[in-house]
């Protein structure tokens, strides 16, 4: 199914709209006049995704027969609560790749997509800035962000903290950052195409997610502008049978899934 989205991260208004559960009608049609987008029965199939207030929640739901469950974001539950428990700390490969113990203490999440790579970050003391040019996956950020802030309490209050999400565009970002305000590293986790041997292996939130946005075909530019602005180093994000960003990836972490390629910064040696 062709991506609904651009590389501005705007959806195509005919492909996802916002529908209500009853008595969400309100919630519904404010999040469709935020977003820009049109109002649809829940069991309008003529649009491929929709967004839709449920549980108190922000799910996006595909249709049809036979679709996948809903994606949201929750930090408090599920694989993302499992890593913070049981994740392997500092001795994961992102914590290596990362520096994490070895100076680096912020990072900028230039994909910050359903948060759980910067929510794992910040677990790992990383403070960090989460920037996503979806709109419609910035607004389920900011719910599942305040959801968990709601309801969290002692050290994961602390870890959440650490967390500030914007909605733009890396790229913008990343060339607008004063001096001062330039990451240790910048984190890059792109979409990027999958074939068929690989599909198995990515998860059903993927799937989901490059339905709504596509593969993000300009990643090369968020590295180089990644490269310009971080302090230590730039980290990248792949499957592990994927291509290498660029030509002068310095170093690899590589899981039994997926890597981290790691790029010095055009600032420093490293
Ligand atoms: C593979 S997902 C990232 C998943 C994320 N690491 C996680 O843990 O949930 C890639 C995300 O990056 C976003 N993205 C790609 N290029 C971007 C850019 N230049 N600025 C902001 N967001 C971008 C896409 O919209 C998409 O949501």
């Amino acid at each position: 199914m062709p991506a609904v989205c651009g590389q501005s991260g705007q959806p195509d208004p005919q492909a996802i709209a916002v529908a209500a559960e009853a008595g969400g009608i309100e919630k519904a049609e404010q999040l469709a006049c935020e977003l820009q987008l049109p109002l649809a029965a829940l069991d309008d199939a003529s649009f491929p995704l929709l967004l839709v207030p449920a549980k108190g929640r922000l799910e996006l739901r595909v249709t049809g027969r036979h679709p996948p469950g809903p994606v949201y974001v929750d930090f408090l539950g599920g694989a993302v609560d499992y890593r913070r428990r049981r994740g392997g700390g500092r001795r994961q490969l992102i914590a290596r790749a990362v520096g994490v113990g070895q100076g680096t203490e912020t990072v900028l999440d230039a994909t910050a997509g359903l948060g759980r790579d910067a929510f794992a970050l910040a677990c790992l003391g990383c403070v960090v800035t989460a920037v996503e040019r979806s709109p419609v996956l910035a607004a389920m950020l900011r719910d599942g962000l305040a959801r968990a802030r709601a309801e969290a309490t002692g050290d994961v209050q602390v870890i959440l903290d650490r967390i500030t999400l914007l909605h733009a565009d890396s790229r913008a970002v990343l060339a607008s950052l004063g001096e001062s305000d330039k990451p240790d590293v910048v984190y890059v986790d792109p979409m990027y195409p999958v074939d068929e041997k690989q599909s198995a292996l990515v998860k059903k939130e993927m799937r989901v997610c490059r339905m709504l946005i596509g593969d993000d075909e300009d990643a090369d530019v968020l590295l180089s502008a990644g490269r310009q602005a971080a302090r230590r180093r730039v980290v990248v994000k792949r499957q592990i049978h994927a291509a290498v960003l660029g030509s002068d990836c310095d170093a690899q972490y590589v899981g039994r899934r997926i890597r981290y390629d790691t790029y010095h910064t055009h600032r420093s040696t490293k």
